[in-house]
């Protein structure tokens, strides 16, 4: 027995990007017809009068391992940000916390409206991630966060960080009917040495994977790289063989024209974090610049603990006006921002064969939005009402391989309070063990 939702506002974004009053038929998790009528027959029906049904949104930059670091150590540059404070609490979690981080990160997400996720993941426990996207319901791909030098790795570790990392390919690529996937995740130039980055590229090719990294953050990470390498970091990518694979780059906010040249050419994702770039005193990506080069770029709100919340509506509104006082106030308007929160996440993934819109043959991956509440109306156009007034607050209903996982605002699988004392629970654990307090 399948699912008809009838009556709703469906913003598609397929190839028109048609907006149709009608009705969705759902059966197995997926889109099986979208009219402006359909008969039910012994379907569930939902009657989503007054309501608008669009693509859930695919977050392509996240670490939900991060999560109990929230509102813990702002007003920070990145590397002493991450340094002093990311690395050792990522090191510090036992697999009870991390899995509170992660139930956290997830809660928040698909309240969000977020159905799908690129998370860079933990360096120990990397199962504890997959486990809890496999039981949230959550879509979307994660991989063992890979280091082997720095403060965080030493030289002899290559070989064990590789070997665990093939162990979980095998253990969760395509799995949950190809809900769960692997994305190898070498943290960013400066964590990996030369021959760990060979090993991630034997490792794409043999599983077929995407890569997720960072890239050109900041202006010290930039130099960083190039006094390790002798080139920028998008330049060591392309020359290390990722970029014949997909690759997907948080950030890539200092770039010479070279690098987005090859950006370009080697289709390389770009993961845009605009909250997380303006907290950490990063800089602004010139988006609209690599959009008008057929770049793709997809939106992500990085980790907790540096933005300091996991929010597409922020990363949205947040995208669009951060180039206007430079750019002009039409270098990003809503419709295109929906796209990259959409569509532009789906490629960055690697899975916009199955996400992304709303089109027969797709996943039923979508949100319900009320947008009958005073910070919403009045709207003439859809895109605003959702880029530059929407709020989590509007999302009713999120569904995810056609299993509703956020009903009427609350969450299917998990207790919200429950998430919430955990959660204060084990960062109070972390910290005390840590000695660092919590101001
Ligand atoms: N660069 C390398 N690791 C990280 C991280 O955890 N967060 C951010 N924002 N940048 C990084
Ligand atoms: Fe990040």
């Amino acid at each position: 027995m399948g699912l008809l939702l009838k009556h709703g506002n469906v913003i598609t974004q397929n190839d028109n990007r048609d907006i149709i009053n009608g009705d969705i038929l759902i059966e197995e998790g997926n889109i099986i017809n979208i009219a402006s009528e359909i008969e039910p027959k012994g379907h569930d029906v939902y009657n989503f009068e007054n309501l608008v049904i669009a693509p859930g949104f695919v977050q392509s930059h996240i670490h939900l391992c991060q999560t109990l670091f929230r509102n813990i150590a702002d007003n920070l540059p990145l590397m002493e940000w991450l340094n002093n404070y990311i690395l050792p609490l990522e090191a510090a979690h036992t697999k009870k916390s991390l899995q509170s981080a992660v139930q956290l990160g997830l809660a928040e997400l698909l309240l969000g409206g977020t159905t799908c996720i690129l998370d860079m993941g933990h360096s120990r426990y990397q199962e504890i991630i997959f486990q809890e996207m496999v039981y949230s319901g959550i879509r979307g791909a994660s991989g063992m966060v890979m280091m082997d030098i720095g403060k965080s790795g030493s030289e002899n570790k290559t070989d064990r960080v590789l070997v665990q990392t093939e162990e979980l390919i095998g253990n969760w690529h395509k799995k949950e009917n190809h809900r769960i996937s692997y994305a190898l995740a070498p943290r960013f130039i400066p964590s990996c040495s030369s021959k760990l980055l060979k090993g991630v590229k034997s490792l794409a090719e043999k599983y077929d994977l995407i890569i997720h990294s960072h890239a050109s953050e900041n202006q010290q990470e930039v130099a960083l790289v190039k006094s390790q390498t002798g080139v920028s970091p998008v330049h060591y990518f392309v020359n290390t063989g990722l970029s014949e694979f997909t690759l997907s780059l948080a950030h890539c906010v200092w770039l010479t024209r070279e690098e987005i040249d090859l950006l370009s050419k080697y289709n390389i994702n770009v993961l845009h974090c605009p909250s997380a770039n303006l907290k950490l005193g990063s800089g602004i990506a010139p988006i609209p610049e690599y959009l008008s080069k057929n770049i793709n770029v997809s939106l992500g709100s990085d980790g907790a603990a540096c933005n300091n919340n996991l929010d597409m509506f922020q990363e949205m509104r947040l995208s669009a006006l951060i180039q206007k006082p430079f750019r002009g106030p039409d270098s990003l308007p809503a419709q295109k921002v929906f796209d990259m929160a959409t569509l532009g996440g789906a490629r960055s993934l690697n899975l916009s064969h199955q996400i992304g819109s709303l089109e027969v043959g797709k996943k039923a991956d979508l949100v319900v939005f009320n947008f009958n509440k005073v910070h919403s109306i009045p709207a003439d156009d859809i895109y605003s009402q959702i880029v530059y007034s929407g709020k989590s607050e509007n999302i009713r209903h999120v569904m995810i391989d056609g299993i509703w996982q956020v009903y009427n605002q609350k969450l299917q699988k998990y207790e919200e309070n429950e998430v919430i004392k955990k959660s204060w629970y084990y960062i109070y654990k972390m910290l005390d063990n840590l000695k660092i307090s919590l101001t």
